[in-house]
């Protein structure tokens, strides 16, 4: 006999999770591909170039070695040490390597340097609009995420000023801050970051910075929390630059005191990060050739877009200063992001993400359109759109 299904219920964490309405687009699209359809995807942000040719082969003659084995929790010593050399050569910052950690991608690390740095009812201020998984995993670890209310005008930042405010209600707990931030691309700088580190630490709040987008800038490099602030927790990620989202490797540089009860998470929780990847990642650094060549496409693409998009009535755009995506407010086209998505996929073939998986407020009359796939991608997808909104 079947198990009652009324004898189990869900629990409160798991109904607050909103779906990642960017791989709800993808499935659909997905389903338009299996029906011999082409879609353009400008929904997920996600390179289309493969990893760099050296990570390759670094896979492959670990694979013909056989065996894949468990790590260490904080992961292989020499990938530690080769982000730590990373650390010096990008930003000019020591790092002893004991203190970097190897996760299965950044989506691990947030889960880590929560459970290590809040306890159950703690509030962390993160971006509105923004990355939508950290409002999903601080509600699934029974974390309060407190929105900072971001806007075009303020450039999409997030200032001292906003945090004081938040803290104001009721205490805050720690501050998540991303640069380049996605969805808009914007950035902070050296001094607009630190000045948040440094409110971090006059208000005792924890101070978690996501990197994921670094090397990815169109002008200036990003700055690393690090560099102002050797309390920071930095996460990063083998994903974006690096092009290698489906290999699950990224890394956190965390202060000494955190590096062990984060190894007990790592160890309870997930074991270690996949070695083949690990192994692979080694070799990412030293592909700068290759992974620069992929990011002049993705800067040719931004600024076909950026040229094209107005004469589409889709130019209400701010300017990405990195990652590789455009915030564009729709609203004189529509209220209804997702149905708006839901459209331009059916009828022509370009998915993009609706405004609303980062921004439940102004998300309605924005979407986000993802130029990784490069600049043939994005020729293709205005060609679509013009005939589609002209
Ligand atoms: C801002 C940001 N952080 C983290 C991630 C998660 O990346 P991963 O788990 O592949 O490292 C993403 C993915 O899109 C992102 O946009």
């Amino acid at each position: 006999m079947r198990p009652d299904p009324s004898a189990f219920s869900i629990s409160r964490r798991a109904a607050r999770v909103a779906p990642f309405l960017a791989m709800d687009v993808l499935a659909a699209a997905a389903v338009k591909e299996r029906r011999g359809e082409a879609v353009v995807h400008m929904e997920v942000g996600q390179p289309s170039a493969p990893a760099p040719r050296a990570v390759l082969a670094a896979a492959q003659a670990a694979l013909a070695g056989g065996r894949i084995p468990y790590t260490e929790a904080l992961g292989i010593a020499p990938l530690r040490e080769r982000i730590a050399r990373h650390c010096a050569e990008a930003y000019g910052v020591a790092v002893a390597p004991e203190r970097v950690v190897v996760t299965t991608g950044s989506s691990a690390g947030f889960v880590l340097a929560f459970l290590a740095l809040f306890d159950a009812g703690a509030r962390v201020a993160i971006a509105e609009p923004g990355y939508p998984a950290y409002r999903s995993i601080l509600q699934a670890l029974d974390l309060e995420p407190v929105p900072l209310r971001l806007s075009a005008e303020d450039g999409f930042v997030p200032t001292p000023a906003l945090v004081r405010a938040a803290q104001a209600g009721r205490p805050l707990a720690g501050l998540l801050v991303m640069s380049p931030a996605n969805p808009s691309g914007t950035m902070l700088d050296p001094v607009g970051l630190a000045e948040l580190g440094r409110t971090c630490r006059a208000l005792n709040l924890a101070f978690v910075s996501d990197e994921i987008y670094h090397g990815l800038t169109y002008g200036v490099p990003a700055a690393t929390a690090l560099a102002s602030d050797p309390d920071a927790v930095i996460i990063n990620s083998f994903s974006k630059y690096y092009c290698m989202t489906g290999w699950r490797i990224g890394w956190m540089v965390v202060p000494e005191r955190l590096v062990r009860p984060i190894e007990r998470l790592a160890q309870n929780l997930y074991i270690s990060a996949p070695y083949l990847s690990q192994v692979a990642a080694l070799a990412a650094f030293d592909a700068v050739e290759e992974l620069e060549a992929v990011k002049a496409d993705y800067a040719r693409a931004r600024a076909l877009l950026l040229n094209e998009l107005p004469g589409l009535g889709l130019g209400d755009v701010h300017p990405a200063d990195g990652a590789f995506y455009l915030y564009a407010d729709v609203a004189r086209l529509t209220n209804d992001s997702a149905e708006f998505c839901r459209r331009m996929l059916a009828e022509a073939g370009v998915a993009a993400t609706p405004g609303l998986d980062f921004d439940p407020v102004d998300g309605a009359h924005h979407l986000r359109l993802s130029f990784a796939g490069g600049e043939a991608a994005a020729a293709e997808a205005v060609r679509r759109l013009r005939g589609w909104l002209g």
